[in-house]
């Protein structure tokens, strides 16, 4: 079967590469020349584990070619849509979906599947991209197919993911959605789950925006147990002993990809409380950055070095898209010396190290950001000889607390009150 997957960043390309992996003859379509250049070169543009290996073997058996030219989906069976769906002012920013769309229907054929797998509104499959696909065509819906397979993997698990995880997919009609679970069965080990395109819409904006509501719950509980004199992180820990209840873990924001935006694209078409709902949730993360700046002020004097730990957005990757790091460092840039340290990210819009021994040189506090796994295995002993002053405020109740304190360090962490 040969396969168009239109879009080759996060999603688009560890998805070509897995089609690819699994026997499709793959083409892989960007507007980006540079991408498109070095995927043929068999070198990622973008940081994910295991795609190195897969990619350079892929391209290597001539499986997965990239280019910009639209036309070669003239020879495909299957076209799959994983381009950016941004949401701007509250809404989402459509308009990279509606070009590719319409880029495809110039080139549509009889008997071509289309899939959409950016995340998008509920009734775009059935709505805009039917009539996108048809108006530009000229060909009638049932003289091609389209479905919507909403992408549900998570950065850093992508080539694991791909391959394992339930996939979703609705068709405008069954056997739409057919069409594309024959597709996705090849892929995944994960079972394949056919429904109509609005409810896979919902389903994958009702799956971010829950664990979104629930970090703000949690972000909720450790404001009030600092007020209290509770600790945020024994609180859940024994509410989560109840069979019926699993609260996350709160934090000094919430980044990435999906769920600083996705909630948005549901709330939307809502009004009054349901909205509010969302939108409160939504808020109260991104009030958590500004929290934890709060605490930093109220553990270390204005102008001394204050060393930020972890700049990507969750522990184990690089990648940094909407950190909270980003913003807890504009917070605190202009009365602070502040230091950013990650030992995974490579590229980043504000100053950082991966030297550990070169962030914490010389600071007077030590704030943990990003639960990485590096920092429960701190040498607290090396630390303590670096560092101006020895106070830790760790934002994600991950380093070793015991070490810490053995070695002089006065401990404080989010959510526990003093
Ligand atoms: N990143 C994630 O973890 C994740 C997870 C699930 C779902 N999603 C969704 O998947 C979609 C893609 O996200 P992403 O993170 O891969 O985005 P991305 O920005 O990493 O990649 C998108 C790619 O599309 C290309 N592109 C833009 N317009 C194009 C066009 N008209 N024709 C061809 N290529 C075009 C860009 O150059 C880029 O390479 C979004 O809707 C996102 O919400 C993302």
């Amino acid at each position: 079967m040969r396969v168009a997957v239109v879009g080759l960043g996060y999603v688009g390309l560890p998805l070509a590469v897995a089609l690819a992996s699994k026997g499709f003859e793959v083409i892989g379509i960007d507007i980006d020349e540079e991408k498109v250049k070095k995927v043929n070169e068999g070198v990622p543009p973008i940081e994910e584990p295991g795609l190195p290996e897969m990619l350079a073997e892929v391209v290597e058996r001539k499986k997965l070619r990239a280019t910009t030219n639209y036309d070669e989906i003239k020879n495909v069976d299957a076209i799959i849509i994983a381009v950016p769906t941004p949401v701007k002012e509250g809404k989402a920013d459509l308009s990279f979906l509606e070009s590719a769309l319409t880029e495809i229907g110039k080139r549509l054929r009889r008997g071509q599947l289309v899939i959409i797998e950016s995340t998008i509104p509920p009734g775009t499959t059935q709505g805009l991209a039917k009539e996108v696909l048809e108006r530009v065509s000229g060909l009638r819906h049932g003289e091609f197919k389209l479905a919507h397979a909403p992408e549900r993997l998570a950065p850093g698990k992508a080539m694991t993911e791909l391959f394992t995880v339930t996939k979703l997919v609705g068709g405008v009609t069954p056997e739409d959605a057919e069409a594309a679970a024959e597709l996705y069965r090849k892929l995944t080990s994960g079972g394949v789950i056919t429904t109509s395109a609005i409810n896979a819409e919902m389903s994958k904006l009702a799956e971010n925006t829950y664990r979104d509501l629930n970090i703000a719950f949690a972000n909720a509980l450790a404001i009030l147990a600092e007020k209290l004199g509770a600790d945020v992180w024994e609180v859940i820990r024994l509410a989560n002993t109840h069979p019926r209840v699993n609260v996350h873990l709160p934090g000094p924001g919430v980044g990435g990809p999906c769920l600083t935006k996705d909630p948005y694209m549901l709330a939307y078409p809502m009004e009054g409380l349901p909205r509010d709902l969302i939108i409160i949730g939504r808020k109260i993360n991104e009030s958590m950055p500004q929290h934890f700046a709060e605490l930093v002020r109220e553990l270390a004097e204005p102008g001394s070095k204050v060393a930020l730990l972890g700049l990507a957005y969750k522990g184990g990757v690089d990648d940094i898209r909407e950190s909270p790091t980003l913003k807890i460092y504009e917070l605190l840039k202009d009365d602070y010396e502040v230091s950013v340290h990650d030992p995974y990210v490579k590229q980043s819009p504000i100053p950082f190290t991966n030297d550990l021994e070169e962030a914490v040189k010389g600071a007077s506090l030590i704030a943990v950001v990003t639960d990485h796994p590096d920092y429960k295995e701190l040498d607290w002993e090396k630390l303590a000889g670096l560092v101006k002053e020895k106070k830790v405020l760790d934002g994600r109740k991950i380093i070793n607390k015991e070490e810490a304190v053995k070695h002089g360090f006065e401990y404080r962490a989010l959510g526990v009150g003093l």
